[in-house]
């Protein structure tokens, strides 16, 4: 079976704001699996591929210029749907347009301070995932309590 997986980051806004715990939870109850976790300061060409779709948009310099200025936490979350998921629990771009029970419709109020990014695809899941993560980052494990979330 071909398990889905999606490259998450918890922009520098959200770890200054104290807001890994509150994140990470939401995805660990939701009951996917976290594969993948690092905190970084990330470089400017890092910056530059991840948001490699937006360099022509005005945006663009200050996009790289916040998602360098402090620690970054990313990670990869697996399972069914998680792609698509993660967006629906991330909620739109523009937080004042994201649904309350969303991070950004709770947690956020600036489309540039927006706490957190998600993979947009499957083919970005698999870009982002490669840009931020080594193969020996990424562990393949079984939960134990795995049976009480998926089907046997
Ligand atoms: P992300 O890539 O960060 O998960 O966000 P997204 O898919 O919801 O939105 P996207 O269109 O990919 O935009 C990337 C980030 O650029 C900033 N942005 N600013 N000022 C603006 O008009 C504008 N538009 C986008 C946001 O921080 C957005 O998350
Ligand atoms: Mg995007």
């Amino acid at each position: 079976m071909v398990v889905e997986r999606t490259f998450l980051a918890i922009k520098p806004d959200g770890v200054q704001r104290g807001l890994i715990g509150e994140i990470l939870g939401r995805f660990e109850r939701k009951g996917f699996k976290l594969v993948a976790l690092k905190q970084l300061i990330p470089s400017k060409e890092l910056a530059e591929k991840h948001y490699g779709v937006h360099k022509e948009r005005p945006f663009f310099g200050g996009l790289v210029d916040f998602i360098t200025s402090g620690p970054v936490v990313a990670m990869v979350w697996e399972g069914d749907g998680v792609i698509a998921s993660a967006r629906n629990m991330i909620g739109a771009t523009k937080p004042l347009e994201a649904l309350p029970g969303t991070i950004r419709g709770d947690l956020a109020i600036n489309i540039g301070r927006n706490v957190i990014h998600g993979s947009d695809g499957e083919e970005t899941a698999k870009f982002e995932i490669s840009l931020w993560f080594t193969l020996d980052e990424l562990n393949d494990w079984n939960p134990s309590d795995q049976i009480w979330r998926v089907e046997q």
